[in-house]
């Protein structure tokens, strides 16, 4: 049980975060697959890339401590027999990831993970893949996931959910299936495993919201530096911007338009908030965002905005919480197979800071008031509700006590001291 107290002051600081959960999974993952050796920097180092780097040193990829990072020898997609459970742990990009790596393979394997993680659909994952030849079972739909490794056939992917899991594991399946391969979404999820392939020497073509590859191909080794997690900054800037008199400066950031969604939310609803685009890494662009104390005001979040926002819709709860006026969410149904059923989440957490929220099938309704506080959260072991409730804390008319605050650990170890840290 963790208590943040109100700020008493403003929150100034010019920092970094940890490198990006997603784009690290992915240079793991594929900096595993490939061909030679290649050197990692600025990786994350949340308890989800644990379970990612242990399953792909169990895979059989040779990962050394190095001076800026680490050095994975690749296994050129011919991995070796597990010969025990991998344990994802709380990861769905870790699960369904390797559920796409691990169904070419010539043995077979088994993936779990924790309660959270045994409750999350995985038949969205499994089924198109059977459609390649794979064989998967589950359990009733999820995980424990045992995989037969067999020869892959390309195919084509109609999705109708955006997902940016469920497209890398077809995307990974493909690399080692006969023919072409093709996924098409209805609406654009984050590219970073389209990015990294092709930085990684991979062919592949995209057009509009279709991607395809042609099978078998191997990545080749690069040297990657990981940019800084959109996500975890968009919990400092929320700060910042709620917090009076506050300036916060984060260098680094992955400025990838599938993740910055929150960005344009927040100034629509009347943040200030600059970005500026300093550079590149690993065909990802990278930039400084500058966030200042704003008055907020309601906004409308509809299915279109949903993909780039997914995980930042917590903490833009919070921001509605106490905009001026009304917010209303929609479209936005996968939140509710997150870590947590993060409609249900949102709900309970601005309810018991006296804040009138609405839920939906697809999404909320938030009016915006005080928040208030000497009241206790459960964030469930949910990282992203726990970071949500320590910010929204920092504003509230006294202190609020929140069960469960380590499970920020998965994404970003150390966010109450950096938080702590912005204090003046
Ligand atoms: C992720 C994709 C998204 C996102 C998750 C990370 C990824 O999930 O919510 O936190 O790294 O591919 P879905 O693919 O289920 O939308």
């Amino acid at each position: 049980m963790l208590t943040v107290v109100p700020a008493d002051g403003p929150l100034l600081g010019h920092l970094k975060v940890p490198g990006d959960k997603s784009i690290s999974h992915r240079a793991l993952i594929l900096a595993a697959a490939a061909e030679g050796v290649s050197r990692l920097g600025g990786l994350g180092q949340g308890a989800d890339l644990v379970s990612t780097r242990a399953a792909m040193e169990r895979l059989g990829a040779g990962i050394e401590e190095g001076k800026e990072g680490i050095e994975i020898s690749g296994c050129g997609l011919r991995f070796d027999e597990p010969g025990t459970v991998l344990d994802c742990g709380n990861s769905g990009t870790t699960m369904r990831l390797l559920t796409g790596l691990l169904a070419g393979q010539p043995f077979g394997s088994t993936l779990d993970g924790d309660n959270s993680l045994r409750s999350r659909p995985m038949e969205r994952v499994a089924g198109p893949l059977e459609g390649m030849g794979a064989s998967i079972r589950t359990n009733g739909g999820r995980a424990p996931l045992h995989i037969q490794g067999r020869r892959l056939a390309g195919a084509c992917h109609a999705l109708d959910i955006p997902s940016a899991q469920l497209k890398s594991a077809l995307l990974l399946a493909g690399l080692q299936a006969e023919g072409l391969t093709e996924v098409s979404e209805p609406r654009a999820s984050r590219d970073h495993t389209e990015r990294m392939l092709q930085f990684m020497g991979v062919a592949l073509e995209r057009r509009g919201l279709t991607v395809s590859l042609g099978g078998p191909a191997i990545p080749q080794a690069r040297d990657i530096s990981v940019p800084g997690d959109p996500s975890s900054a968009a919990f400092l800037i929320l700060a910042a911007v709620l917090v009076p008199g506050s300036t916060v400066t984060i260098d680094g950031v992955c400025l990838n338009p599938t993740r910055t969604g929150f960005i344009a939310v927040l100034k629509r609803m009347g943040a200030d908030l600059e970005v500026d685009t300093s550079g590149e890494s690993c065909g990802e662009t990278v930039g400084t965002i500058t966030a200042r104390a704003s008055e907020l005001i309601g906004t409308d979040v509809g299915a279109d905005e949903i993909p780039a926002t997914i995980d930042e819709l917590p903490a833009l709860a919070v921001a509605a919480a106490v905009a001026k006026g009304e917010t209303r969410v929609w479209g936005a149904g996968e939140l509710r197979v997150k870590e947590s059923d993060r409609i249900a989440a949102i709900g309970s957490m601005l309810t018991c800071m006296g804040v009138r929220v609405e839920e939906h099938e697809d999404g909320l309704t938030v009016e915006g008031d005080r928040l208030r506080g000497d009241c206790e959260f459960d964030a469930m072991g949910d990282h992203r509700m726990a970071m949500s409730a320590a910010v929204a804390a920092l504003v509230a008319d006294g202190p609020v006590a929140i069960a469960g605050a380590e499970a920020a650990d998965v994404s970003y170890p150390g966010f109450f001291k950096v938080l702590e840290g912005l204090r003046r």
